[in-house]
């Protein structure tokens, strides 16, 4: 089943630090629709990468006494480390240093100048290096920058400006016919406010450094790096490229179905990226979905703040899988949320532990020492009415979970997975097979009940794929299937009665080892 293409992207993360569970989170949530989307038929490219210009890069190069090339050469690696202990399946991985990306930055320069969108001015402002943001005197709060409260510094140049005033009202005309493009409502709110309040020409080049791509037509100006770092959305798939190859994949992808971002940066993403777009005569990307921060006793985990914990410890104590579903299910993708020890601990050993691991264990156990580990036939005439909600349930997961994830909530997705596997449980306890082992009379039915719970466990394996890939995928090689990462037509996957009779279970070690809180 191709259901056509679906691009989606995380942010570009600044090198100048490794990476922690924030941003570990933005591209947890981007992998697992992206490989629900994969499951869905369509054809994905999930793009990640690195914005490694601008200020912010070139200090911590310096105080590393290194370039800043050196400096973005030994941090990439740790990010793509990272991605892969979390089994992110992004296609691509762009670096803003790249060739492809300096190329098709200086195309889009070429366009706008040549269609008059850009005009030399003198800016005069402040300027926050840590946020990469200009601010006017105004904007700042007791004199510091009003987003992270840092220091600004007083800047006077001569550079290019971008007409953003233009575009204030084919904005607001596209968010109010594109009820979708800013994502939750409350950043649409947020955005429809501040461009009804008025838009400034921005300031789109630097000359007092020198970290950064060239403007292909004034010698000694630089993109300044917000611009550089969006067009990444548009470089990585082949704009600007004379590549046959690329400019059709740029056709293919573009416009994306979502860019994922932090709500801290949604007026680059859907107020100054859209006027970009529309000013190239580009589409738009379909959704912007900004999701909240992960708090840890109430304040922002940041590495500034020296309280980001680091995505590898936490892996090598709870394992990939079971950090990625706590993410995706403690947090409302959307909104800010507490992230603790003690809550991981919990979710891991409730939802996990308990109820999905020991589930599967349970089950693979007793088809083991029932029936050789050999999935016998359910029969009708031992069909029983304690089995319609099991099936009802396995029968509208496809269905909820479609729904849940369309609207990019995970949480609302899990849980509908969970009310069968909640459910399965349940099952199992009424259903008591070591009682049904008994006698031979009950043995049909001991083998239905079985069957219709191995059945449920291999639909919810299917979905819990996308938060949780590896598990998943260990689940149906013990319920002897094949690679559920093969699977491109979920739906049709899940229909109920689809796992082979003369299946060969195996037990194997428990999924998730319960914790003990030290
Ligand atoms: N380089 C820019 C993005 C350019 S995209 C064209 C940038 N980089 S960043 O590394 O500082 O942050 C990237 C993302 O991580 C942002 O979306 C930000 O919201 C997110 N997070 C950083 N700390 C976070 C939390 N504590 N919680 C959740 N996400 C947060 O901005």
């Amino acid at each position: 089943m191709e259901t056509g293409p679906f691009y989606i992207t995380t942010p570009i993360y600044y090198v100048n630090s490794v990476p922690h569970l924030g941003t570990a989170y933005t591209t947890i949530a981007a992998d697992a629709l992206a490989r629900y989307r994969r499951m869905t038929g369509h054809d994905v490219f999930f793009l990640t990468g690195l914005d490694e210009h601008g200020q912010k890069v070139a200090q911590a190069a310096e105080e590393n006494g290194v370039s800043p090339q050196e400096w973005c050469d030994r941090i990439a690696p740790k990010f793509r480390e990272t991605w892969d202990l979390l089994g992110i399946s992004n296609d691509d991985f762009i670096r803003t240093t790249e060739q492809r990306h300096k190329t098709g930055v200086q195309a889009f320069w070429t366009k706008l100048h040549d269609d008059g969108y850009l005009y030399k001015g003198s800016y005069e402002g402040w300027y926050c290096v840590p946020c990469e943001t200009y601010y006017i005197e105004d904007q700042l709060v007791e004199g510091e920058c009003p987003s992270c409260g840092r220091g600004v510094e007083f800047i006077r140049e001569e550079n290019w400006f971008f007409k953003l005033s233009e575009f204030a009202d084919r904005l607001l005309d596209h968010y109010e016919t594109h009820p979708d493009f800013v994502q939750p409502d409350t950043r649409r709110n947020e955005v429809l406010s501040f461009v009804k309040g008025g838009l400034r020409d921005l300031s789109i080049s630097r000359t007092t450094f020198t970290w950064g791509v060239p403007l292909p037509f004034d010698e000694g100006h630089v993109t300044y790096v917000w611009i550089d770092a969006l067009l990444n959305y548009i470089t990585a798939i082949g704009y600007g490229s004379d590549d046959p190859e690329m400019q059709e994949r740029f056709a293919h992808y573009w416009p994306a179905q979502v860019h994922y971002v932090g709500k801290d940066i949604i007026r680059f993403h859907c107020v100054i990226w859209p006027a970009m777009l529309m000013a190239a005569g580009l589409p738009l990307p379909e959704t912007v979905f900004a999701h909240g921060f992960l708090l840890t006793k109430g304040e922002k985990m940041s590495k500034s703040k020296g309280n980001a914990m680091s995505p590898a410890q936490l892996v090598d104590r709870f394992g990939v899988d079971a950090y990625r579903y706590y993410f995706l299910r403690d947090v409302q993708f959307g909104s800010d949320g507490s992230v603790s020890m003690e809550s991981m601990v919990q979710r891991y050993n409730g939802d996990l532990a308990n109820d999905w691991g020991n589930l599967c264990s349970r089950l693979f156990n007793m088809t083991e020492k029932y029936l050789d580990g050999v999935v016998a036939e359910p029969l009708s005439e031992w069909h029983d009415d304690g089995d319609d909600t099991l099936t009802a349930l396995a029968g509208v997961l496809p269905e909820k979970y479609e729904e849940a994830m369309g609207r990019l909530d995970y949480v609302a997705a899990l849980e509908a997975v969970w009310d069968l596997v909640k459910d399965c449980n349940r099952y199992i306890e009424n259903e008591a097979p070591w009682n049904l082992a008994k006698s031979e009379e009950t043995w049909p039915r001991l083998e239905t009940v079985l069957y219709n719970a191995l059945e449920a466990v291999r639909i919810a394996a299917l979905f819990t794929a996308p938060a949780m890939p590896s598990t998943s995928a260990e689940v149906w090689r013990r319920l002897g299937l094949g690679d559920i990462g093969d699977v491109t037509d979920i739906a049709a996957e899940a229909v109920w009665g689809r796992l082979p009779v003369g299946s060969r279970v195996t037990k194997g070690d428990p999924l998730y080892p319960r914790i003990y809180e030290e």
